[in-house]
């Protein structure tokens, strides 16, 4: 039998919780060590199977890893030992990606498996090459491996299609060190695309723009070694969050940075969730009813997609219809039919979900198909009656860092059967 994670509903959460380090930061900070030969010492960097993934990567790659005596992690590639970042670690997480721009910048050539599409949708990487190519590289397609060469990179001004977070982030990976200015426009402005700016400017980069919609980057012929320390996880801290509201609980989430929530607490506080907002933490108490709200996911400083199906979860026990619509991946919606499995009543048609708040969720055997419906199936058996059991439990490893001890820490009755 599979591991799964098993919840006896109703329990009402409460307690202090402290958010780790981001994901979706980690993975290009560790990536953006391939940019120099000297070490990158890299601070609350969370413990997940896609950072364990990313390091397998840059292990192949030539990357040596060591731990500081406070627990920091070093990596340091002092010189390249392959350009390729195989199928089997790609296929595995599509954020492997991230080398492309660095490998190009450093050394003229990478090899990178294409990523193929994955449950939440095609996700191309059209814009990533676009910008590589008018950076100066020779890009082609060959056998599923992405091949791209360069002599020098060089400078120039890219104005990407659509807002693309990593594709935003392997341009300026690549960009850092080429030829005179490079100009992004159109960039990503998320909190962990302003985190990377940050780390590249500790390593010697000239950056600019970082969490605008225009990026300049004037490129230096060497970056060096330095010490970071990895954002909070703004996803982690809003599922924690859900987590208190959904069962009617009082959450403080701690190590947070609340600027890097204000969608989600602006809809928290519609749905009639009451809020206190600190410097580093955010108190969360759950109402006796929550209310209906509409949203619609969209590039920070919209409503983040990855908190969509947590959101779903919280408002399916409103009293009234919600309007979901989803713009980013164009199949986000599988969790709809295994919260309904649950007796939630959602419909979706095409990019909406109609939610028709019901009054309680039974608990049911349920499966994850990706890494936030995982989250949003957790949620809804903490709110649940009755036993939940929810199976394909790596998904969610792969981005949450012991989840289940952190909600137990609350009060839940949850516990992971091996
Ligand atoms: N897109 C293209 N062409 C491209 C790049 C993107 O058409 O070249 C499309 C995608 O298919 C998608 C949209 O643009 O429809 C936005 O995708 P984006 O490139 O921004 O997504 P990503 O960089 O692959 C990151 C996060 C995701 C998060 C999205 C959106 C990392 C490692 N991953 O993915 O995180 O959902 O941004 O915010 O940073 C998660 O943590 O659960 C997760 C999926």
């Amino acid at each position: 039998m599979p591991v799964r994670l098993e919840i006896e509903g109703g329990s009402r959460l409460e307690g202090h919780v402290a958010v780790g380090g981001a994901k979706n930061a980690a993975l290009p900070a560790l990536a953006a060590s391939l940019l120099t030969a000297e070490p990158v010492v890299l601070e609350n960097l969370p413990r997940l199977a896609d950072v364990t993934t990313i390091s397998r990567l840059l292990e192949l790659l030539g990357g040596e890893f060591s731990r500081e005596p406070d627990g920091a992690t070093r990596v340091q590639v002092p010189r390249l030992r392959s350009h390729e970042a195989p199928y089997e670690l790609v296929s595995t997480m599509r954020a492997s990606v991230l080398v492309l721009g660095p490998l190009l910048a450093r050394t003229g050539v990478a090899r990178v498996a294409l990523p193929g599409g994955c449950a939440i949708g095609l996700r191309p990487i059209d814009q990533h090459l676009k910008g590589l190519q008018r950076l100066g590289a020779d890009i082609g397609i060959e056998n599923g491996f992405v091949e791209a060469r360069a002599s020098r990179l060089k400078g120039c001004r890219v104005t990407l299609d659509l807002v693309t977070v990593t594709g935003t982030e392997n341009l300026i990976m690549a960009a850092v060190l080429a030829e005179g200015t490079t100009v992004i426009e159109n960039a990503a402005r998320e909190p962990e695309v302003v985190d990377l700016a940050r780390l590249l400017q500790a390593m010697g980069a000239r950056i600019d723009g970082a969490g605008t919609e225009r990026m300049e980057i004037l490129g230096v012929s060497e970056l060096g070694g330095c010490r970071h320390r990895v954002i909070p996880d703004r996803i982690e801290a809003g599922t924690l969050l859900v987590a208190g509201a959904i069962t009617g609980g009082d959450v403080t989430v701690t190590n947070a940075v609340p600027r890097h929530l204000s969608a989600l607490l602006a809809k928290l506080e519609e749905a009639g969730v009451l809020l206190e907002v600190a410097e580093d933490r955010i108190r969360c108490r759950g109402p006796e009813r929550l209310r209906p709200a509409d949203l619609i996911t969209s590039p920070f400083p919209g409503f983040p997609t990855d908190m969509q199906a947590q959101m779903m979860s919280l408002l399916g026990l409103a009293d009234g219809l919600s309007r979901i619509t989803e713009t980013i991946f164009e199949n986000r919606f599988m969790h709809a039919a295994e919260l309904n499995r649950m007796g939630a009543r959602i419909e979706t048609d095409g990019a909406t979900a109609l939610v028709r708040g019901v009054m309680h969720y039974q608990g049911a055997p349920v499966m994850a198909t990706d890494l936030r419906a995982s989250a949003s199936l957790v949620l809804a058996g903490l709110a649940a009656r009755g036993r939940t059991e929810v199976s394909r439990v790596y998904h969610l490893d792969r981005g949450y860092e012991a989840l289940e001890a952190k909600l137990q820490g609350l009060g839940a009755q949850i516990w992971r059967i091996p």
